[in-house]
């Protein structure tokens, strides 16, 4: 396994459309590694997620994993380890949530983004099997960031009041509550 480079804001990969992948490609040494070192790359850099797109690979697959006192999100609810291959959401009821979201590719900024609140995410996980998970609050809101990666999306474009944006440090001191 291997930490692999995180692609920073500005780098026109973050900004392409990742291509499906189909499950005998999911089922090779080389997708299967892909996946091991994108989570090792996520855990190394204390994330809450990572997309393929950020370690410059145009595939649809991300991972998430929220563990307990994670440094960057202390606030976060814990999320298992799932590896989200095509995934695709549905939106379950009108509902949303404003949340301060920050990104690996975006360094030292935070900004307030509003999402569905209550979502379904089909996909496959790495064996290539369907999979179907319903999340609220800000589970819904990491794997709607998430899968916005594999659309060309960064947060930052989601970002509804440019006034929110704020350092890492400046959250902690004046908006954290
Ligand atoms: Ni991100």
């Amino acid at each position: 396994m291997a930490t692999l480079d995180i692609l920073q804001v500005g780098h026109p990969t973050l900004r392409e459309q990742a291509q499906s992948l189909d499950t005998d490609a999911l089922a090779s040494e080389h997708w299967q590694g892909f996946i091991d070192d994108l989570i090792e790359t996520m855990r190394a850099a204390n994330g809450a997620g990572l997309a393929a797109n950020q370690v410059g690979q145009l595939v649809r697959i991300c991972a998430v994993e929220v563990q307990a006192n994670n440094p960057r999100y202390p606030e976060k609810e814990p999320i298992p380890l799932t590896i989200l291959v095509n995934p695709v959401l549905t939106a379950l009821d009108a509902s949303t949530l404003t949340s301060y979201e920050g990104c690996l590719s975006v360094p030292n900024l935070r900004g307030q983004v509003t999402r569905n609140a209550h979502i379904r995410v089909d996909y496959l996980d790495r064996d290539g099997q369907p999979q179907s998970r319903i999340a609220q609050g800000i589970q819904a809101v990491t794997y709607q960031h998430e899968c916005d990666h594999l659309d060309g999306k960064l947060f930052l474009d989601n970002v509804g009041d440019p006034t929110t944006l704020t350092t890492w440090e400046n959250f902690e001191r004046h908006h954290r509550r």
